[in-house]
């Protein structure tokens, strides 16, 4: 019989590639639970919503009664937990949905897992949790207890319940993976990599803030879906695995600014050098993903990877399209008192 697991958060960008991956593979069926809020959508399954082995059910992570009746009904063997609200600009201005979701609903998962005698549990962190650092890269180790050096109130209730999963680990098979920062198809153009393909494919200025001098670890979507299946099967409990690939030389925002300009046939007038800027902007993330390369993981060529997603906004504007206003409605950064200048 096929091995049954439940994934959170699967109608939103990641946990939606992951959900597609586990299906495709066929060795198990899927219950994703997702609350559809803004950023969960279904038609990023439609693609396998259709198949037998994929079941979905609307619920909020958070409600106690309503998950512990579906796990102890479903007793999946493993739970994947995705869900969460994942976008620090939104956390500026609505911090308690944070910690209400992520914390809360981390925890009414853990419990309802326990008491329905799931074996496995794989938390899906975020590379935030570490802060910023200048030089080197973090490794697992370093995650300080609490929100440590986290800035926003995204990434401290991402500390918070990255605690909270592995304090399950002496009851549950509990494994956390901390992805860097993620791109590819689906994902809602309030994050940065759509907003500025869209924009762009839109003949709007690319808005970069600051001196679009912050590093991150491009992940593809794809690339972390198979990491998390691995860690699914091989990760050792009680244990956190960095997810991202190397850079060489480092990507900044800039350099991918350009490299869309590029991509586009358009001139660096394109892009617009923000007065406006993300209060306290971590300057640099870098962690070392050593360990989960140990399991096998290896991530694509990122510039081939950012040209396919590229294409691939290029080619769904029907999705896309119905989103933008929502999603730009969110920012004070587009010609913050005329002070911006172009590159
Ligand atoms: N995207 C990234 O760059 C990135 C990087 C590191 C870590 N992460 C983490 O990966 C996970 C997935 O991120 P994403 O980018 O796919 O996020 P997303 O915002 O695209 O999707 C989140 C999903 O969770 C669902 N959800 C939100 N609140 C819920 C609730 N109370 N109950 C049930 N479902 C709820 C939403 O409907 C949505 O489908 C998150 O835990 C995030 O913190 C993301």
């Amino acid at each position: 019989m096929k091995s049954h697991v439940v994934v959170t958060g699967g109608s939103g960008f990641l946990g939606s590639h992951f959900v597609r991956l586990l299906l495709k593979q066929g060795s198990c069926s899927v219950t994703n639970v997702d609350s559809l809020t803004y950023a969960g959508d279904p038609r990023r399954l439609a693609d396998v919503a259709d198949g037998k082995d994929y079941e979905f059910v609307r619920l909020d992570i958070a409600s106690e009664d309503l998950v512990r009746q579906l796990l102890s009904e479903r007793r999946p063997e493993a739970v994947v937990h995705f869900a969460a609200e994942s976008h620090v600009t939104r956390s500026e201005t609505d911090p308690d949905l944070f910690y209400r979701t992520n914390v809360k609903g981390t925890r009414v998962l853990l419990e309802a897992a326990l008491a329905a005698g799931v074996r496995r549990f794989i938390h899906v962190s975020t590379d935030e949790v570490y802060g910023s650092i200048l030089e080197g890269s973090f490794k697992e180790s370093d995650k300080q207890e609490g929100t440590g050096s986290a800035a926003s109130p995204y990434s401290k209730s991402k500390a918070l319940a990255d605690d909270l999963a592995l304090s399950y680990a002496g009851k549950l098979e509990v494994v956390v993976v901390r992805p860097t920062n993620a791109f590819g198809p689906w994902q809602y153009p309030e994050k940065v990599f759509p907003r500025w393909v869209t924009r762009a494919l839109q003949s709007q200025p690319i808005l970069v803030w600051g001196d679009g001098l912050y590093v991150r670890q491009w992940l593809h979507a794809e690339d972390f879906a198979w990491a998390v299946d691995l860690v699914l099967r091989e990760g050792v409990t009680g244990e956190a695995y960095n997810v991202g690939p190397v850079h060489e030389p480092e990507i900044t925002n800039l350099a991918v600014a350009r490299w869309l300009t590029g991509a586009l046939g358009l001139d660096n007038g394109a892009i617009r050098m923000t007065a406006y800027d993300r209060p306290d902007h971590d300057r640099r993330y870098a962690v070392d993903a050593s360990k989960i390369r140990e399991l096998g993981w290896r991530s694509g060529d990122v510039w081939s990877q950012f040209e396919e997603s590229l294409a691939w906004y290029r080619n769904n504007p029907n999705w896309w399209r119905s989103l933008i206003a929502e999603a730009e409605s969110i920012y004070a950064d587009a010609g913050a008192a005329g002070k911006d200048t172009a590159v």
